[in-house]
């Protein structure tokens, strides 16, 4: 029987595509993917291919193109066809065009990996090896080797084989739901789903029946049963972002998900079991809420057993070329141009820039650059705005210690109340002792 290791996946279905390959690859094989008939083609013809795994309804061109002309020009290459929409006729035809599997979609991996074996042989690597992986190098689509950045790996790194939770923050762009994404998908959770759900983005009365779910009738406008985010993600991983956007109320209900393992759809007196990891993620300092009494303190704990700061751009020492050098290849392949030459003095420019929208910010950036500035990117593509830099040793940009600073603002309110500590206090919004202390402290 034939050996098979190097798999080539075709879907214009891209989630589906990572799905499967990130399956693959988790069993020792070799996928490459494409999301089209026409490079699927290109790749078959520059590269080696033990198996074709196509779709059949694709956008543009469709999976039968591809499998005519491989079944005449490869017609030693095994093909193993995934449809969502099942026709015995066209099953037939595509037997006769030498397809050797077929498979209704969604099928389980190890359905997938059946089929495999039944085209030819593979060598299965066992899973104890997978822990063996190193992601201290960094994870997939995951462009960094600042120390801060390396750091963060070997963070993330321990949250693949369990379910504890994870808390993430990060200034906005600094990559929180990539790294949620890849959190999930590197674990040994990956085939079960991904559901992000936005909490800053549902409006407060139906946050509740988004996330657990409701029953038919149970408030206006429930026409029907519906599934909640935490059972679709069940066996796998809910993503709350903006997690700071819940209210008090909503704050109880995911306490008692955490602690019961169980949720409650609105309009039913019945719990049901989930098993699912929460990744939560906030640009906010999360702890300072806590102590204003916005956010729960017994919920902040239970979702920060592993904690990750994405520490921002202008802190990864280095990544600011990489990142360039990343997205201006990924663009300029996204759009069929060249790949632009940067300048010495635009890289350097770049890299003194302080990103406060971060990796969304230089993405932005390098797409609109890859399209606009042609071969060649000098200083006058360059904004005025991120040629200012901050310059550390000029004598208007001093830097003093935050104690300093802060001295200097108390000197300044204090002058401005005419010395009246009480009024002072109330502007600093401390208590009178504190400010006392304060200025003790500080001599
Ligand atoms: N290290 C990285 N390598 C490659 N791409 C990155 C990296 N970090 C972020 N990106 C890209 O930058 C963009 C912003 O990332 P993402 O949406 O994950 O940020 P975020 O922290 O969730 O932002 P916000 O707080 O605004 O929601 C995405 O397109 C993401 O793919
Ligand atoms: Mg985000």
């Amino acid at each position: 029987m034939k050996l098979i290791s190097e798999i080539l996946i075709v879907d214009d279905n891209i989630d589906l595509l990572e799905l499967l390959s990130r399956q693959l690859k988790g069993k020792g094989l070799v996928p490459t993917t494409s999301n089209n008939v026409m490079d699927a083609i290109d790749l078959i013809e520059h590269q080696a291919v033990d198996l074709l795994i196509s779709d059949i309804k694709m956008s543009k061109i469709g999976g039968e193109q591809l499998i005519r002309y491989v079944s005449e020009h490869y017609p030693d290459l095994p093909i193993l066809v995934m449809t969502g929409y099942p026709d015995v006729n066209s099953a037939v035809e595509l037997m006769k065009m030498g397809v050797s599997e077929y498979l209704i979609k969604p099928f389980p991996a190890e359905d997938l990996l059946s089929a495999i074996m039944r085209i030819g042989s593979v060598e299965i690597r066992e899973p104890e090896e997978e822990k063996l992986v190193d992601y201290s190098a960094g994870f997939p689509g995951i462009i960094g080797s600042s120390p801060k950045m390396i750091e963060l790996f070997r963070t993330m790194e321990k949250t693949l084989n369990n379910k504890a939770t994870v808390l993430i923050n990060g200034e906005s762009g600094t990559g929180k739901e990539l790294i949620a994404r890849a959190i999930h998908y590197e674990s040994k959770f990956s085939s079960a789903p991904f559901v992000p759900v936005n909490c800053g983005a549902i409006p407060e009365q139906l946050i509740e029946s988004e996330l657990f779910g409701h029953l038919k009738g149970s408030f206006t406008g429930a026409i029907g049963d519906r599934k909640g985010f935490f059972e679709s993600a069940d066996g796998g991983t809910i993503f709350l972002d903006e997690i700071t956007n819940t209210s008090l109320g909503v704050q109880a209900k995911l306490l008692r998900v955490l602690q019961e393992k169980e949720i409650t759809p609105v309009g039913s007196s019945q719990s049901k079991k989930v098993d699912v990891r929460i990744i939560s993620a906030t640009n906010l300092d999360i702890k300072s809420l806590v102590s204003q009494g916005k956010f729960r303190e017994d919920l902040f704990y239970r979702l920060n057993v592993i904690s990750l700061n994405i520490p921002a751009l202008r802190q990864r020492d280095g990544d600011v070329i990489k990142l360039i050098n990343y997205f201006s290849a990924k663009f300029s392949k996204e759009h069929g141009l060249p790949i632009p030459k940067f300048e010495k003095v635009v890289l350097n420019t770049l890299e003194n820039y302080a990103w406060p929208g971060n990796v969304r910010e230089l993405e932005n950036f390098i797409h609109r650059l890859v399209i606009l500035a042609g071969n060649k990117v000098s200083m006058s593509d360059v904004p005025t705005y991120m040629k200012m830099t901050f310059d550390i040793n000029s004598p208007e940009n001093e830097f003093v210690s935050l104690e300093e600073h802060q001295l200097k603002y108390i000197k300044r309110v204090l002058k401005s109340t005419g010395n009246n500590k009480s009024k002072a206090a109330d502007i600093l919004k401390i208590d009178r002792k504190t400010l006392r202390n304060k200025l003790k402290d500080m001599g």
